[in-house]
């Protein structure tokens, strides 16, 4: 059809399902955009995991397509597709946020891995190996890390996928727009989220999201004012790969950028100490751990240990560059912290960290302020004791 002659139908359409409440209209109104649904779709179907089913995403998405056809005012000055696109976007996230992500399968195998380890504990009074897990599974090594990590991925996914299901593009439903509602029940309680709750989860969010990132960019900047040779291969990899105009995610075309954060991260944890209180008797490692007792792993410590780091007091990013960073054991570096209450953030303030840093260093260069004292407090965060004082010059 005319794209003039379609407009000018899917005007008269509008106003005799407005004005008439003609029901005949609404309909033809349904199926003239459910294209749109089909294009959201299409795009939030290559972030999910395989086992979610299109169809099912689609009939969530019409869902929304006739919520925003009911509630659209033709007279107001904004375009209805992109008011529908956002409406289709949030009705499927709010129904991906009521289901249970991980596959069956995948939860009844995380659960046999934690009654194996549980068992071993008790009886070696220390954590298991790989080995002797996979020897009381009944796998081999490698099958068992290929479980342990399948569990890891679907867990990231779905968390991933919860919170940032944007593409960027200015379409997608908004944290806020999706997080108040109380029909999306919390698989452990049943319960919906009451107002108190979607506050507390912001604090949270500002709190653990913001002072986190906002340190380690400020010690990724510091060093990099001390590192003429890194700086400038942070800024000829940005000059040459780094768009400020396009929004697709730069982390993998910018290897050396993401490579400086995460080793200012190593020097500089911006969670430094991080603190458990047992509740109950435990072992580890042959240590009597009474009840009660407060146990901290100290990630600054562990980033610098001379057993895990070659030079461990350099500021030598190349430890992260593809190729080197695979060799890194999972547990030497842990600025996100390790095992159930790991980071939920941790995607998202890699990508943030290294955006951020690509945008500044795109246009400008920071150098330390002369003279200024750089020294370490530990408050809840790793912080610059004096703050940072720098000069910023146009590059
Ligand atoms: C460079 C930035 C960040 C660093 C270094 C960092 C570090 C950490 C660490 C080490 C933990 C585990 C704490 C523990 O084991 O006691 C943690 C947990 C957490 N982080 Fe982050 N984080 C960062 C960014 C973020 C962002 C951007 C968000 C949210 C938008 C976030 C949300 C959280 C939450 C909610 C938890 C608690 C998870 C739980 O207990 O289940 N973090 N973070």
């Amino acid at each position: 059809m005319d794209s003039t002659v379609k407009a000018i139908e899917l005007k008269e359409l509008w106003r005799r399902y407005k004005s008439a409440d003609d029901e005949r209209a609404r309909e033809r109104l349904v199926v003239a955009y459910a294209p749109l649904v089909k294009y959201v779709v299409g795009r939030m179907r290559s972030n999910l995991p395989g086992h979610i089913d299109e169809a099912e995403l689609t009939s969530y998405g019409l869902g929304g397509l006739v919520g925003a056809i009911s509630r659209f005012d033709p007279d107001r000055e904004i375009k209805f597709e992109t008011y529908a696109i956002t409406r289709i976007r949030g009705a499927i996230v709010d129904e991906l946020r009521t289901m249970d992500w991980v596959p069956r399968s995948v939860r009844a195998r995380a659960r046999e891995i934690e009654r194996a380890n549980r068992k071993l504990e008790a009886q070696l009074q220390r954590v298991p190996t790989d080995e002797e897990m996979a020897g009381e599974l009944q796998l081999s090594v490698e099958e068992f890390q290929d479980r342990l990590l399948r569990i890891y991925n679907s867990n990231l996914v779905a968390l991933d996928e919860m919170w940032y299901a944007g593409d960027g593009n200015g379409d997608q439903a908004s944290l806020l727009e999706t997080l108040p509602d109380s029909r999306a029940a919390d698989p452990e309680t049943g319960r919906g989220l009451s107002e108190e709750d979607v506050r507390a989860n912001i604090v949270t969010f500002i709190g653990a999201g913001h002072e986190t990132t906002a340190n380690a960019l400020t010690w990724t900047l510091y060093l990099l004012s001390q590192s003429p040779e890194w700086r400038a291969r942070v800024e000829a990899e940005i000059d040459v790969h780094f768009d400020p105009d396009d929004e697709t995610d730069p982390t993998e075309r910018l290897p050396v950028t993401k490579a400086v954060f995460e080793e200012a991260m190593r020097l500089f944890p911006p969670a430094a100490n991080l603190v458990r209180e047992a509740i109950s008797e435990d072992w580890i490692a042959g240590f009597r751990i009474p009840a009660g007792t407060i146990v901290s792993v100290s990630p600054y410590v562990l980033h610098r240990h001379k057993t895990l780091w070659r030079n461990p007091e350099d500021f030598d990013p190349s430890r992260f560059l593809p190729g080197e960073r695979e060799k890194i054991d999972r547990y030497a570096y842990i600025p996100f912290g390790a095992g159930p209450r790991v980071c939920i953030g941790q995607a998202f303030a890699m990508q943030e960290g290294v955006i951020v840093l690509a945008h500044f260093l795109k246009r400008i260069r920071l150098d330390l302020f002369p003279g200024h004292p750089v020294a370490l407090q530990q408050r809840i965060t790793l912080r610059p004791r004096h703050g940072m004082r720098m000069i910023v010059r146009r590059r």
